[in-house]
């Protein structure tokens, strides 16, 4: 008799059809892992408030992707996106819709900095909670972080503070969900070419970056390399980053690292 007839099966033991859900994938991160998940078998559904581009983008991927237009900051269309999730089973979260404010803190006005934590912290816990819910052993969340959630970013302090929360709750949630054997990761890129510097200038001339920038296909395929691997709570993408944050983290002290941080903020610069 073969060993599996009569057996109760549990969910991740049958070969789960891999499914997707990126947040931000109308541009940069996002689109690019939308395009790496579909060319290794991922049927991917891309979320964004961007339709034309997601429209675009899940036409380059060809048949079988969706699209989800959501903006993440409004309750109702995050309740969709969080019922989408949960009723679709994916087998891989990757809450990767994220900006920033350059700046000063008091400078900024208080809702724009609200709309920034809502965007960047609560969406990405609705969604994490929605996902963890329905997780079987074999499923994963990445949750797209920065290499600023180790540091200080004085000129977008509401930013790195909003990430340092991303690092840290999911680097708990790696802890809590390992023995389930559902993987749950943080990628912190360092910088990365994306919109990112232009939306974070929001209208005022965009501050010419004065460390290396990483393509975005560098992040992804770090990514990717440590999903399949499944084992760090949390990985940095870019061998820059990864030596200059051992460096600010481990060998100097707090204040001179945010003294340095200052000092090369772009969010600080007239
Ligand atoms: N680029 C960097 O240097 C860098 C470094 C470290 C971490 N990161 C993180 O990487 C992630 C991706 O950013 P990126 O660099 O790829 O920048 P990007 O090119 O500006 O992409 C941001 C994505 O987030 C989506 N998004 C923003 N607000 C949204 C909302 N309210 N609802 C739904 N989607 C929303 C955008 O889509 P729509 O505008 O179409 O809604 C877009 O697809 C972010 O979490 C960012 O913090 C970036």
């Amino acid at each position: 008799m073969p060993a599996l007839m009569g057996a109760r099966l549990k969910k991740g033991d049958i070969m789960k059809k891999k499914t997707a859900l990126v947040t931000g994938a109308s541009s940069g991160i996002g689109a690019v892992f939308a395009r790496e998940l579909a060319r290794e078998g991922y049927t991917v559904t891309c979320v964004a408030r961007s339709q034309d581009k997601l429209q675009g983008l899940v036409k380059e991927l060809g048949s079988g992707h969706r699209i989800l237009v959501a903006d993440l900051a409004d309750s109702i269309q995050l309740q969709t996106v969080a019922a989408d999730v949960e009723s679709s089973g994916y087998s891989l979260l990757v809450n990767n819709a994220g900006y920033g404010i350059y700046g000063r803190f008091e400078e900024v006005s208080f809702e724009r900095q609200e709309h920034l934590m809502t965007v960047n912290m609560n969406a990405l816990v609705r969604l994490s909670h929605a996902f963890l819910k329905k997780a079987a052993s074999g499923d994963a969340l990445i949750n797209v972080s920065s290499t600023l959630s180790l540091l200080t970013y004085p000129g977008g302090a509401v930013y790195a503070a909003t990430k340092a929360f991303v690092t840290t709750f999911t680097e708990s949630l790696w802890y809590e969900n390992k023995d389930r054997g559902v993987y749950v990761m943080a990628l912190l890129p360092g910088l990365t070419d994306t919109n990112f510097n232009a939306v974070a200038a929001a209208g005022r001339p965009v501050p010419a970056q004065t460390m290396r920038s990483y393509p975005p296909k560098v992040v992804v395929k770090k990514a990717m390399a440590a999903l399949k691997a499944g084992k760090a709570p949390s990985i940095i993408s870019g061998p820059l980053y990864r030596f200059l944050t051992f460096l600010n983290t481990r060998l100097m002290s707090r204040k001179k690292m945010i003294t340095i941080m200052g000092k090369g903020s772009s969010g600080l610069r007239k």
